[in-house]
């Protein structure tokens, strides 16, 4: 599915503000390939969920157009799923029952359903939790959890929203070839939103990296590297560190 962002713009309005609006987001321009895995980086407050909020259809108070396939998106829909960084796993239901949320609103039989959520337990390698509640799980076993609830229908694009920041370190790079393999077997778009630059690399076709004060993209890198990455490969570290030095330019702010 093509996603065609073009001459994005958002304000907020601020009444604490004299001017009266926010503008949280420029003239964001990006047209995503069917498969493609783009990665956003950017500090905090440049419009990244904001941005996502967008293109999941949450909000339609903006300038430009957002686009999937040629149509203009209109509000939420299962074409699009998305993962956020606190989970947002109900505590009183159990992993099954968890994933299929993601399916309440799936024209599917229950039997259809099930399978399709046995599916996607074994896809994140949760088979053997399907009965475990939230506080029964470590905190990667959630998120992999999240991942399957925003797969579970299937999407043809998925956001995910900084998915791995609340994660230890060896978490997170498991969790990162985890998506890689989940992406190259399922085929979906993915747009990951990170503030961890050898993730985003890692991960990526593309880098857009964003500047706050309104939030625009400075610029989109392409890393043309095969994969699986190394990341102790001399080219990996050269695209990350090109990528890292937009964070310490004295223009950046
Ligand atoms: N609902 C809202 N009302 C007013 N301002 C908002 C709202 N949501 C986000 N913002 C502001 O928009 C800016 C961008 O926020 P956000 O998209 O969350 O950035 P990021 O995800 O890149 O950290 C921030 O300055 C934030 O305070
Ligand atoms: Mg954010």
């Amino acid at each position: 599915m093509t996603l065609a962002i073009d001459h994005v713009s958002k304000s907020f309005v601020d009444p604490r503000r004299p001017t009266g609006a926010l503008q949280v987001l420029q003239d964001i321009r990006l047209d995503v390939a069917p498969g493609e895995f783009i990665s956003i980086v950017g500090a905090s407050g440049c419009g990244k969920s904001t941005l996502l909020s967008l293109i999941l259809g949450l909000d339609d108070d903006y300038q430009g157009s957002i686009q999937l396939d040629g149509q203009p998106v209109i509000g939420t829909g299962l074409e699009r799923g998305i993962v956020f960084q606190d989970h947002r796993l109900f505590p009183w239901l159990n992993v099954e029952q968890n994933v299929a949320v993601g399916l309440r609103n799936a024209p599917l039989s229950a039997a259809e359903k099930a399978e399709r959520v046995w599916d996607h337990l074994r896809l994140v390698g949760l088979e053997g939790f399907a009965a475990a509640y939230p506080h029964q799980i470590s905190g990667g076993m959630a998120q992999r959890v999240a991942i399957a609830r925003g797969l579970v229908n299937r999407p043809r694009v998925l956001l995910l929203d900084e998915p791995f920041g609340a994660l230890d370190a060896l978490t997170r790079t498991r969790l990162q070839h985890e998506l890689q393999r989940i992406w190259q077997r399922e085929g979906t778009t993915m747009l990951l939103v990170t503030h961890d630059v050898d993730e985003a690399v890692f991960l990526g076709d593309r880098v857009v990296v964003m500047e706050p004060h309104p939030g625009r993209i400075r610029r989109i890198v392409e890393i043309d590297l095969p994969r699986p990455r190394h990341r102790s490969d001399a080219a990996f570290l050269a695209l990350r560190d090109d990528v890292l030095a937009d964070f310490v330019d004295p223009d950046f702010h």
